[in-house]
C-alpha cells in the first residue's frame, strides 16, 4: 500500500466484524509500532492484548462504568453522558481484539513517543485490512490501580493508548479536515 493511502484512507472504526484478530498479526502490528521513533531512543513503551471476547466485554463494562462515575457537568465529555447510559453503547465497540499502549518509567518523552508507536499500529493495520480505534474513553478505568493490579501492570508504568482492532463491519466515509492554521510561513 501507498504511504498516502495509508494516511488518507485510515479511518477510526466503530463496527466490527466478529471474525478474530491473528495474534501473529497483532505481533507484526506490535513489530510496526515500535519501529516509532523515541526521545534519546529510550523505547519508552510496553503493550497489553486482549482478544479474549469475555474479558474484552468485562473490560468494556468496567471502563464504561468508571467513566460514568467520574463524569462531570463541566468536563468536555459530558455530552456523551446520554450515549454512554444506553446498555448497547459500549466502548470498544465490539471490536474483537484491544491493544493498549502503556508509557515506561526509563521515558523521558514517553507520553510523545507512545503516541507514534499507537499511529504506526493503526496505519499497519489498516495496509492488512484491519479498522483501527484509539478509545481515549477507556483510559481513564486503565489508569486506576484496580485495572493495574487486575492486569498485571508494573509500577511505574502508565496507559497511554488504547487502541481497538478488528474486520470493519461496514464501510467508513471519509473525515473532512479543517483548513490547517499556518502560524508563520516565513
Ligand atoms: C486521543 C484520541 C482519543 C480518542 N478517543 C475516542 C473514543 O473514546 N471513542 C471513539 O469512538 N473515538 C475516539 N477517537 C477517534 C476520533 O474521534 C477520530 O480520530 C476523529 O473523529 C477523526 O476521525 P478519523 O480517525 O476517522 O480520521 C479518539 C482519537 C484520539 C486521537
Amino acid at each position: 500500500m501507498e504511504l498516502k493511502q495509508a494516511l488518507y484512507g485510515r479511518r477510526s472504526v466503530r463496527a466490527y466484524s466478529p471474525e478474530p484478530v491473528d495474534r501473529a498479526v497483532i505481533a507484526e502490528l506490535i513489530d510496526a509500532a515500535i519501529q516509532a521513533p523515541s526521545g534519546m531512543n529510550r523505547q519508552p513503551w510496553a503493550f497489553g492484548v486482549v482478544c479474549d471476547r469475555q474479558a474484552l466485554a468485562d473490560l468494556d463494562a468496567k471502563a464504561k462504568a468508571h467513566l460514568l462515575s467520574i463524569l462531570t457537568d463541566d468536563s468536555p465529555m459530558a455530552g456523551y453522558r446520554s450515549r454512554l447510559e444506553q446498555d448497547d453503547f459500549h466502548l470498544f465497540y465490539g471490536a474483537p481484539a484491544l491493544v493498549v499502549i502503556y508509557t515506561k518509567p526509563n521515558g523521558v518523552t514517553a507520553n510523545v513517543d507512545t503516541c507514534l508507536a499507537a499511529q504506526n499500529l493503526m496505519l499497519a493495520a489498516y495496509e492488512r485490512g484491519l479498522g483501527s480505534c484509539w478509545i481515549g474513553f477507556s483510559m481513564f478505568y486503565l489508569g486506576t490501580p484496580a485495572a493495574a493490579a487486575e492486569l498485571g501492570i508494573p509500577e511505574g508504568y502508565a496507559p497511554a493508548a488504547s487502541i481497538i482492532l478488528g474486520r470493519p463491519a461496514t464501510d467508513v466515509p471519509p473525515v473532512p479536515r479543517e483548513t490547517p492554521e499556518i502560524l508563520f510561513d516565513r
